[in-house]
């Protein structure tokens, strides 16, 4: 158990996840801080007196100033303006970019030797701007993006299949955008192939609505995106580093060679523990998964040069 996690953004992902992190006890202490005055309070105060009744003994407690988040171990930053209808994610670069630098100079001040979690919009940029105003190594600052497209993934399989979700190995790689990659010669259903039980056309179908995820829960919801996935996915990465698992996820990492690719952030399989990004693990990927890499990885150049630091 880690002593302090902060949760930046006490807006739908912010505190869902804070939620979900107090619930799993994976802090003696779960901070929430926003600029909206009360927010972070109200949220922190209703998630604590769910204490009781949910059985755990995490202190949930807001904050608008970053003296409440000194010392901690892990922050997550969900701080941001989210996706509304007809909005690209890269539409949110300027704005989201602005605010991530607030945010990175707050953290760097007053936790500076925290792991750092980005999960504001557009991800890998956003990551990319969180490490260059903290100066953090790129072992503290990591993304979510893939555990998400991965998950969403799972489930479209697991429910075209008629299986459970928990049989279904995959991995989601690249940029979090439309140019994602979920690697289909490495998904397995209790390790068989899944070309073996789904035809071509169903697997297009599914990889293309899995590009779509986010944009297909923006068209329902109107005024927002999604927060269940995101804050459960959140939870799975914090839990990994919080309790030094070692496990093998998709992330948003800075890449210094990886797949020929440098200088970027970019969904990669990743080794996640108590010390952050562990390793960046290096498979075999067709030649088509290739290219569809660095296609992506052009898309994630291509939105860093909206954004001047
Ligand atoms: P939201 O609008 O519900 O919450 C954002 C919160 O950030 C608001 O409460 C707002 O007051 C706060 N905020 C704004 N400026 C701030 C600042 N300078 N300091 C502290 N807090 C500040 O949005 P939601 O749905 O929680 O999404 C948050 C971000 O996460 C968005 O950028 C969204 O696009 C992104 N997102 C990323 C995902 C991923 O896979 N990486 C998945 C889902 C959302
Ligand atoms: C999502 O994929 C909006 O990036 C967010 O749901």
């Amino acid at each position: 158990m880690m002593n302090k996690i902060t949760v930046v953004g006490a807006g739908n992902v912010g505190a869902t996840a804070a939620q979900r992190l107090a619930e799993k006890e994976l802090a003696r202490r779960v901070i929430l801080v926003d600029v909206i005055e009360g927010v972070p309070q109200g949220k922190g105060l209703d998630q604590w007196e769910s204490a009781p009744i949910e059985g755990f003994d995490t202190r949930v407690l807001g904050a608008n100033d970053y003296a409440a988040a000194a010392g901690s171990e892990l922050v997550v930053v969900t701080a941001g303006i989210a996706r509304k209808p007809g909005m690209s994610r890269d539409d949110l670069v300027r704005t989201n970019a602005d605010i991530v630098k607030q945010v990175s100079l707050e953290i760097k001040r007053h936790c500076p030797d925290a792991i750092v979690l980005v999960v504001s919009n557009p991800l890998d940029v956003m990551c990319w701007v969180t490490k260059q105003v903290t100066g953090f190594p790129r072992e503290r600052v990591i993304g979510m993006a893939g555990v998400l497209d991965t998950a969403r993934y799972r489930a479209f399989l697991a429910e075209a299949l008629d299986v459970s979700v928990e049989d279904i190995q995959a991995m989601v790689l690249g940029g979090h955008g439309d140019t994602m990659v979920p690697l289909v010669s490495y998904t397995t259903v209790s390790g068989i192939p899944v070309s073996q039980l789904l035809d071509k056309a169903r697997l297009d179908k599914i990889v293309e609505r899995t590009r779509n995820g986010g944009a297909e829960i923006v068209a329902f919801l109107k005024t927002g995106s999604a927060y269940y996935a995101p804050s459960a996915a959140v939870t799975q990465m914090v839990e990994a580093i919080a309790r030094d698992k070692k496990r093998i996820l998709p992330c948003a990492a800075w890449v210094q060679g990886e797949y020929g690719v440098s200088g970027i952030y970019l969904g990669v399989p990743c080794k996640l523990g108590r010390r952050g990004l562990e390793q960046i693990l290096e498979v075999k990927l067709s030649a088509e998964e290739h290219a569809a890499l660095k296609q992506s990885a052009d898309a994630v150049k291509e939105t860093m040069a909206a954004v001047s630091l």
